[in-house]
């Protein structure tokens, strides 16, 4: 069969970069509404594909899987994350799923550490002060915020972002750094000093808390009240991972009574977050829309590793990125 009488979906417009080799290569459709596709219209538009570039915004489970069909070969999901994804049931199908690695690891580093600092340095409150009319003088005792050279970073999950993270830590800010991890990263103890402990020394010890960790049912709502509760008042928590790694309750609670100073949120749960709920309200809290891979070269990258993935896994070849290699 050529490659073009394969049937694809994409679910929703993505950089040329990537789309334009699937639209050459495939009898593809794309959904190019700002908004992911509806439920019911995504189990429809996949009827008969042979491959599915989806979003971390699609569930990718079963019931879409019977809906498109035994000749579903592979699902290219245009993220590093894959918990959107029913991996098991993909494998068992023997559906081969791809993400999108390594091309964002810097940029999610880099926005980790600038809400690290925002929540640190109060910057974003600073703003909202100055736009509200209330910056009346310089003020030796206003804005006061935490100091970052020396301090203690705590890392949980020590992959490739985490390590980034580290890195820009330790070697620009002189941190030490702890970190938990199912896994021990002999590059990350040897280059940067790390040290792998439980969760409860890494909360008690750490001024920085940074979440870089998967989105499984070990991972699920791990702060929650009892780990805000262990954290030093002075720490700043920082999520850059997945919005329901963190219980929001908790997180409002541990911000409102000052249990911990500060947080840096690029994820949420729900996503969006509803325009009334009270962690918008806190100062101390500065929320970004999942932006953490949103600059050029990330989401071009990511663009030619979710076409790659797609057309090798169309051709029945080995994806360059595959999470269930089989
Ligand atoms: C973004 O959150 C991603 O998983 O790529």
């Amino acid at each position: 069969m050529s490659q073009r009488a394969n049937r694809v979906f994409v679910t929703r417009e993505i950089p040329e970069a990537g789309l334009s080799r699937v639209l050459a290569a495939c009898d593809a459709v794309v959904w190019r509404e700002p908004l992911p596709p509806p439920r019911e219209v995504l189990l429809e538009r996949v009827v008969g594909c042979h491959g599915l570039l989806s979003l971390l915004t699609d569930r990718v489970d079963a019931e879409l899987m019977d809906a498109a069909g035994a000749q579903l070969r592979v699902i290219s999901n245009f993220a590093v994350g894959v918990n959107n994804i029913d991996l098991a049931e993909a494998s068992r199908r023997g559906i081969r799923v791809g993400n999108t690695p390594d091309v964002l690891t810097d940029a999610t580093a880099d926005l980790a550490f600038a809400l690290l600092i925002a929540a640190a340095r109060r910057i974003v409150s600073g703003q909202d002060s100055i736009r509200a009319g209330h910056w009346r003088t310089w003020e030796p005792l206003g804005h006061i915020g935490v100091d970052l050279i020396g301090k203690v970073l705590g890392i949980v999950g020590m992959g490739r972002i985490g390590a980034a993270l580290a890195r820009r830590c330790h070697g620009g800010w002189g941190m030490r750094v702890l970190y938990t991890d199912p896994n021990r990263n002999h590059s990350a103890e040897k280059e940067l000093a790390a040290e792998r402990v439980d969760l409860d020394t890494l909360l008690r010890s750490a001024d920085f808390v940074s979440v870089h960790t998967d989105l499984s049912d070990s991972t699920c709502g791990m702060f929650d009240r009892a780990a805000f509760r262990r954290m030093q008042r002075h720490a700043v928590f920082v999520n850059t991972a997945r919005g329901p790694i963190h219980d929001p309750a908790a997180l409002h609670e541990a911000l409102a009574t000052g249990q911990i100073f500060a947080a840096g949120l690029d994820v949420t749960d729900p996503e969006p977050i509803a325009l009334d709920d009270p962690l918008l309200g806190l100062p101390n809290c500065v929320i970004v829309p999942h932006i953490a891979s949103a600059t050029v070269a990330s989401r071009n990258g990511m663009a030619e590793i979710a076409a790659d993935n797609l057309l090798a896994g169309l051709r029945g070849l080995p994806l360059r990125c595959c999470v269930n290699p089989g």
